[in-house]
């Protein structure tokens, strides 16, 4: 049986629809039994946290473990206690591990690519089986910037003309249902991107094009950068952060660009157009319900 944690994320929610899809047996794990009852397919639950994990004799029933925490301070501290509570309970799993682009990279110094990195070090001298998703930044990261580019027809992205590949979360779900539920993927790193990398000045073209309208784009300086995250009720980790990524997308970091999407799911990565298309309402309407203005 697989275990999905981080289920009601934005890679975990389309990983349950697409298990569900493959009639896969699988079980979420949330942290408040609410959010269990509403789960794509109507998956099994257990209720449980990295903070505090599932007893013994509940791990031991999962061959298959989709291990996804946020990018939070702790996460390197969390996922590791998940990790000793399956160890300590004399169980192996297979383990699907969230990462990101750049994490076996010792350079790359930006402190949620780090995160993943102690994780993995930790996952090496576990010996658990262990294949990687790393992938590069969501195309749902855009979100952030809809208010704005509704409202002012502006995308500011604080990474000069550096690209990005970026990648949609559901494509990254696509290859975790892949790899949970056909042989061959242990031991295997993906590395997943879009079809191209994109400068936010390509990006916003791309986005004037789908909807046809005029979207200049600005590469805001890190002090403001600094001030507008800070306003939008980030933490100070999470700001320091976001400049980090955005000084790594500046020097060329996030630019790589790979076929794994296409060769582990068998459909092409999704196109900016695609996903922007897709998400219209929130770059034209104004729904109740978006995330904090980012950039
Ligand atoms: N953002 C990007 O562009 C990007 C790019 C590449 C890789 N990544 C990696 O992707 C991961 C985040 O994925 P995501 O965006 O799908 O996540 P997300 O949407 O932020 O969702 C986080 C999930 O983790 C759960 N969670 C939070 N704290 C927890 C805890 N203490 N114990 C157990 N579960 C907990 C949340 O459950 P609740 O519903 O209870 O809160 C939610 O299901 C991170 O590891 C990040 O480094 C992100």
């Amino acid at each position: 049986m697989i275990l999905v944690t981080g289920a009601t994320g934005r890679v975990g929610y389309p990983l349950l629809e697409a298990l569900a899809d493959a009639s896969a047996d699988v079980t979420a794990m949330v942290r408040v039994p609410a959010k269990g009852d509403d789960l794509p397919g109507a998956a099994k639950y257990i209720v449980g946290s990295f903070d505090d994990p599932p007893p013994a004799d509940v791990l031991q029933a999962f061959d298959q473990i989709f291990l996804l925490s946020p990018a939070i301070e702790e996460q390197a501290e969390l996922e590791i206690r998940f990790i000793d509570a399956l160890l300590a309970a004399g169980h192996r799993p297979h383990i699907v591990k969230m990462a990101v682009d750049g994490f076996q990279d010792p350079g790359v110094e930006v402190r949620f690519v780090r995160s993943h990195r102690e994780i993995a070090a930790h996952l090496a001298a576990s010996g658990l089986a262990v294949s990687y998703l790393a992938p590069s930044i969501y195309l749902d990261t855009l979100l952030a910037a809809a208010g704005r580019i509704r409202r002012a027809g502006m995308l500011y992205v604080p990474s000069g003309s550096g690209r990005a590949a970026y990648v949609a979360a559901s494509d990254v779900a696509d290859v975790a249902a892949r790899v949970l539920t056909a042989p061959g993927h242990d031991d295997r790193t993906y590395v997943l991107t879009g079809p191209e990398a994109l400068s936010g000045q390509q990006l916003a073209r791309r986005i004037s094009t789908v909807f046809g309208r005029d979207v200049g784009y600005t590469d805001l300086p890190a002090a403001q950068a600094r001030a507008e995250l800070l306003a939008s009720g980030l933490g100070q980790w999470e700001v320091d952060g976001a400049l980090e990524l955005s000084d790594w997308v500046r020097q060329g970091g996030a630019a790589t660009v790979t076929a794994d999407v296409p060769e582990v799911t068998g459909h092409p990565a999704t196109r900016v157009e695609d996903w922007l298309d897709d998400n219209r309402a929130a770059f034209l309407d104004f729904p109740p319900e978006l995330p904090p203005d980012v950039f």
